[in-house]
């Protein structure tokens, strides 16, 4: 070998083996550096599965995330919460009612939630959540963890082919939405709102026709709540949804769970308690349903990590082998 080229690798596994970041990209390296990591403290070893994420994002997330494909006419459908330890998903406080305010705006947490925008095919929020969201909200992985949003846009489109954005779904049985907002007239951002006939004919009147991104779309509904499995067979049949985000809130996430359309749960617990009053009890991450001892749903866990006294649990619904 010619020895400026000895000199030239010399020279580079040096400057490597001193400084990780020089070949590898300063961005990554700078948010490796600032955020915390992620550990993984527990991992349900799932035999045969090849790595997916990319080197970068893998090292932050601290292990791989895959999932399964979606089956039976629907979506694979996650669900992604954040919850005080004491079960509580919103303060209900105007100005203080969101996510944020129950994780303390963690930086772990905005880092998985990005993820799995950017894993997903479509991510879907009830009207009262959206309502809560800065008005130019988009859901979609740099919205919610902004450094990361190179990594994301890589691994979604270099490795899982997906477009720049997922499809944003909006479930609202009454049709009142402030159609100004930037989800339903952001171009290259597809927009779905899902409702009922009168909700329907309610953004009619309010110009939803006239929106380039945005559809409308009537689904099969009892009074004004849309039935959960007419929504995710709608979206796998007109949109090609394979992975759906369910984002909440509790109401529409109570509507999934119930009809057992929740394949599995990311929640995030943040070391804090929030208390409820008898009165007006701040929700949990169900809203509209109860079990019983005899018929509740029973979850297996999947992956339980943890950033300073924060916990990121996976956990997935137990399939009878008849499923
Ligand atoms: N901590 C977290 O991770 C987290 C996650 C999400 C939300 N949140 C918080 O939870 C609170 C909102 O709770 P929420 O339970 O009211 O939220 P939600 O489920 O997002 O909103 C309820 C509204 O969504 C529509 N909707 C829900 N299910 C429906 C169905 N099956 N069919 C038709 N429409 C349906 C209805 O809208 P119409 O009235 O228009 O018919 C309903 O009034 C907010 O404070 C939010 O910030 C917290």
């Amino acid at each position: 070998m010619p020895l400026i080229l000895k000199c030239h690798y010399a020279a580079r596994t040096l400057l490597t083996a001193l400084y990780p970041c020089f070949f590898t990209g300063q961005k990554f390296c700078a948010l490796q550096n600032t955020m915390e990591p992620i550990r993984t403290l527990f991992e349900r070893q799932e035999p045969g599965l090849t790595a997916l994420l990319p080197e970068d994002l893998r090292a932050i997330y601290g292990g791989d995330l895959r999932f399964p494909s979606a089956r039976g006419g629907r979506p694979y459908v996650i669900g992604n919460f954040v919850s005080t330890l004491d079960g509580v998903v919103s303060y209900e406080i105007p100005g203080q009612s969101g996510g944020g305010d129950i994780s303390g705006f963690n930086e772990g947490d905005r880092f998985i939630m990005g993820l799995l925008r950017a894993s997903a095919d479509a991510v879907i929020v009830g009207a009262g959540t959206l309502h809560e969201v800065n008005p130019k909200h988009l859901w979609a992985a740099e919205y919610v963890y902004r450094e990361g949003a190179e990594w994301y846009a890589r691994y979604r489109g270099d490795i899982l082919h997906k477009p720049q954005y997922p499809i944003n779904v909006i479930a609202s049985g009454s049709g009142r939405l402030d159609l100004s907002r930037a989800v339903f007239r952001t171009p290259g951002l597809r927009t779905v709102i899902v409702t009922t006939r009168e909700g329907a004919e309610h953004l009619a009147a309010a110009g939803a026709a006239a929106l380039t991104s945005t559809e409308v779309r009537v689904i099969q509904n009892s009074g004004s709540r849309l039935t959960a499995a007419a929504i995710v067979a709608m979206l796998a049949r007109e949109f090609d949804v394979k992975l759906l985000l369910h984002e909440g809130g509790p109401i529409l996430f109570g509507s999934f769970v119930a009809q057992g359309l929740v394949d599995e749960f990311f929640v995030t617990i943040a070391p804090q308690l929030a208390g409820r009053n008898q009165g007006s009890p701040r929700p949990g991450m169900l809203a509209g349903v109860e079990f019983l001892p005899g018929t509740a749903p029973w979850l297996e866990a999947l992956s339980v990590k943890q950033q300073g006294d924060h916990l990121y649990l996976r956990y997935r619904k137990r399939t009878s082998s008849a499923e």
